[in-house]
């Protein structure tokens, strides 16, 4: 089979540890038979411990410091990270690169730390409003890609997610041609940054919800989603992935 779509569901700060256990199991008992697609978790750090998944259902954090160990107070380590068997790091979100003022100097160290661990990170990108009104979307996601990917020399591991910072938790969802357009010319970016392995998966994310997943995973170049609200219901991630799911099949 061909590459799996990718459905992650970032908690953010949401959803004890007890909540989100109870969540994955009655996620894991709707969606029994999913075969074409990979569902990813990202509880907040306490709901991390214990949590054994097993394919289709992989085990995420929301972020993690680059350094190993240390008087860093508050953070966490990417080898605490890896013995709760996460697998996924995300990295840049638009909430942690402006409410938490991460730099892309700050992202690029991140994510040269995880390249060296077994971990994976999903990098997100995406422009301000402002940035699209100018018509400065393209010179906004590259300059964030080169600068986010600077000295990284493969990607082969990596999940790129395209987040309009504007659709993020705003009810507005990007359109096609929007969102085609972006994952297109994210697309050409990593062919010249990386000529001979680029084909890492491209998500959407910013208000994905049960109405729009359908229309949205035909587009062209969208390989999945990273959804926030929507992920915290049962019944609406578990329809969104259905939806993925059917399209594949
Ligand atoms: P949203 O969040 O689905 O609530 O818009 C997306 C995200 O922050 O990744």
């Amino acid at each position: 089979m061909d590459k799996k779509n990718i459905v992650a569901g970032n908690w953010k700060m949401n959803k004890t540890p007890l909540e989100g256990k109870r969540f994955i199991r009655e996620v894991k008992s709707i969606i029994k038979d999913i075969h074409c697609t990979e569902i990813i978790f990202f509880p907040a750090f306490t709901g991390l411990f214990d949590t054994q998944l097993n394919n289709p259902f992989h085990l995420g954090a929301q972020n993690c410091h680059w350094e190993t160990s240390g008087a860093f107070t508050g953070e966490i380590s990417i080898e605490m990270l890896n013995e709760c068997e996460v697998e996924y790091i995300l990295v840049g979100h638009s909430e942690r690169r402006q409410l938490f003022n991460e730099t892309d100097a700050v992202i690029n160290k991140k994510i040269r730390s995880i390249q060296s661990s077994k971990l994976k990170p999903i990098l997100c990108v995406g422009e301000t409003i402002d940035d699209r009104k100018s018509g400065l979307t393209k010179d906004f996601l590259k300059g964030q890609l080169v600068k986010n990917l600077e000295g990284i020399d493969s990607i082969e591991n990596f999940i790129i997610a395209y987040e309009p910072i504007w659709a993020i938790g705003t009810g507005e969802t990007a359109n096609k041609e929007q969102i085609y357009n972006a994952h297109s010319y994210i697309k050409s970016i990593l062919k010249k940054l990386y000529p001979n392995k680029n084909n890492c998966p491209i998500l959407y994310g910013g208000s994905v919800n049960t109405k729009n997943a359908k229309d949205l995973i035909q587009i062209s170049g969208v390989d999945g989603f990273l959804i926030g609200g929507a992920s915290l219901d049962k019944d609406s991630f578990t329809s969104i992935v259905r939806d993925v799911e059917n399209f594949r099949r």
